[in-house]
């Protein structure tokens, strides 16, 4: 079951999208959209499932996606810079999406926590989030995060699963979110 994170890039418009559909389809299309108001100093963004059906608007939300990286990119104030990334199998179809963010603000110390991620329903149970967290711990061990805050509803239990196959370390519950903490560095084979 090999599993690689790529960066948003215009080739996976179509399987982008299917994942999108599914997702949206059980209330989750928030994973794969990008809609955020306008504030001062920011223009707001609206990469919603029908805006990103047109192929110069994929093409600019990749680009958009790949600069949040970037601190300097705008973005809302509550926003930390943050790495976006896609989870492709090995028939190079998108599976879903995994996030990290840089630092942490105190909402993120709270609920939302360093890492985020969704598989799209028909790619479920295979082990793809379970991989793609480990492959995710790496990027942020690269960028001396260790270990990362990784947080989930009570009543999760796949994404719990995902953390503790990770080596997630409970720390407490939160207004119903499980917070583990992740440990990046892993040992070398
Ligand atoms: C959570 C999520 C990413 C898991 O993705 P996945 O690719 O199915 O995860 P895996 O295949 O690696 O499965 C991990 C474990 O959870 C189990 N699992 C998966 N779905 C399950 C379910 N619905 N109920 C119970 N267990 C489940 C798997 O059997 C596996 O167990 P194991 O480690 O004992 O073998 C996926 O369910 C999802 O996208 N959910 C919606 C978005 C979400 O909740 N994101 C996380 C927010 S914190």
């Amino acid at each position: 079951m090999p599993l690689r994170l790529t960066g948003p890039d215009p080739r996976y418009q179509s399987s982008y999208l299917a994942a999108l559909r599914e997702l949206a389809g059980e209330g989750n299309g928030h994973y794969l959209e990008l809609v955020i108001p306008a504030e001062p100093g920011f223009p707001g963004v609206d990469y919603s499932l029908s805006r990103l059906a047109d192929p110069g608007v994929f093409e600019e939300f990749c680009a958009y996606t790949r600069a949040l990286d970037d601190p300097a990119t705008p973005k809302p104030s509550s926003w930390v810079t943050g790495t976006y990334l896609w989870m492709v199998d090995e028939t190079d179809t998108v599976v879903g999406r995994i996030s990290l963010r840089h630092e942490l603000t105190p909402w993120l110390e709270e609920v939302g926590g360093h890492i985020g991620y969704a598989v799209r329903p028909s790619a479920r149970r295979q082990g793809y989030g379970t991989v793609a967290l480990g492959l995710m711990c790496t990027v942020a061990a690269e960028r001396g995060i260790d270990p990362a805050l990784v947080t989930c509803d009570e009543d999760n239990v796949a994404s719990r699963k995902v953390i503790e196959s990770n080596g997630g370390v409970l720390e407490d519950v939160r207004n119903g979110k499980l917070r583990f903490w992740v440990p990046t560095e892993r040992p070398t084979a």
